[in-house]
């Protein structure tokens, strides 16, 4: 059962260079508040890669910029530390729909990364296991949300949602969200497989809170929900059939 480990990644880090380990069975999740790093964007933004620094260049909102160059110059950091190697030296490549991987000699068998960002907070998870995907969502008020849990959620989900209490009914449709697109980040797919073809069950979890997800192709995927910082929803999705899990 691949146990999750959540680590704050503060300003003071960034001058760590201590080596990192990743034991088999854990997933690490380094959680980043970007205001924190407000006099060192310039240092992270100098690690990015010619490509990732004219992608940063073409958010329109300077808080767009900073919030790139934090989860991408802290995402070399870290696997820096995890393999030993420079910052600079680490090359990414995107698969075929789109999921970011290491590339060329950084590439190692078993090691893989997934970001998410959302307002102010960036989060980065590490593991060992091959299909692994973290999404983490700011809980602001969204007008028409009913409407787009009838769009996105599977029927299941929307008929959940409708039977909550008013004051219930956000946090749910943000829980539900982020473990939504944490299984899709985790497969890859992205956006390429509909939020209403599969649905996340939250009536039989484990005793370590993980759940399972029902939809074509879904059965050996495993969610475990968290809450990053106070105001955010988060998730983590993987593949994995532990025992009795
Ligand atoms: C990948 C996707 C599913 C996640 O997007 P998101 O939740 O908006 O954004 P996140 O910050 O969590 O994730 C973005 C990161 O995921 C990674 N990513 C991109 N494509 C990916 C894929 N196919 N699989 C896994 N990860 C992917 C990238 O690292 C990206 O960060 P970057 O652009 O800085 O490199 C995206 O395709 C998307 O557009 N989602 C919005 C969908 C939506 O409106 N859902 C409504 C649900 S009710």
């Amino acid at each position: 059962m691949p146990k999750i480990r959540i680590m704050e990644f503060d300003e003071p880090q960034l001058d760590q260079d201590a080596p990192l380990s990743l034991p088999t069975c854990e997933i690490q999740v380094w959680q980043a508040y970007t205001p924190a790093f407000n006099a060192r964007v310039q240092e992270l933004a100098a690690l990015l890669s010619g490509e990732e620094s004219r992608r940063m260049g073409r958010f329109y909102f300077q808080q767009d910029r900073v919030r790139f160059a934090v989860a991408h110059g802290i995402l070399r950091k870290l696997i820096s530390r995890y393999l030993n190697t420079r910052p600079r030296r680490i090359d990414f490549r995107n698969g075929s729909k789109g999921k970011p991987e290491l590339y060329g000699p950084c590439a190692v068998a078993d090691f893989f990364f997934n970001i998410s960002h959302s307002h102010q907070l960036v989060a980065l998870a590490f593991s060992k296991i091959r299909h692994i995907g973290v999404d983490v969502e700011h809980i602001r008020a969204i007008p028409d949300f009913e409407e787009m849990a009838g769009y996105y959620f599977h029927p299941t989900e929307s008929a959940v949602l409708q039977s909550l209490p008013c004051s219930k009914k956000q946090q749910y449709f943000f829980d539900c969200w982020t473990c939504k697109e944490a299984f899709v980040k985790a497969t890859g797919d992205g956006l390429s497989r509909p939020l209403h073809s599969f649905f996340i069950c939250a009536d039989n979890k484990t005793a370590h809170g993980i759940l399972r997800i029902k939809g074509e192709g879904a059965a050996d995927w495993r969610i475990l929900p968290f809450e990053p910082v106070r105001g955010y929803a988060g998730a983590v999705a993987f593949r994995g059939n532990p025992p009795g899990g």
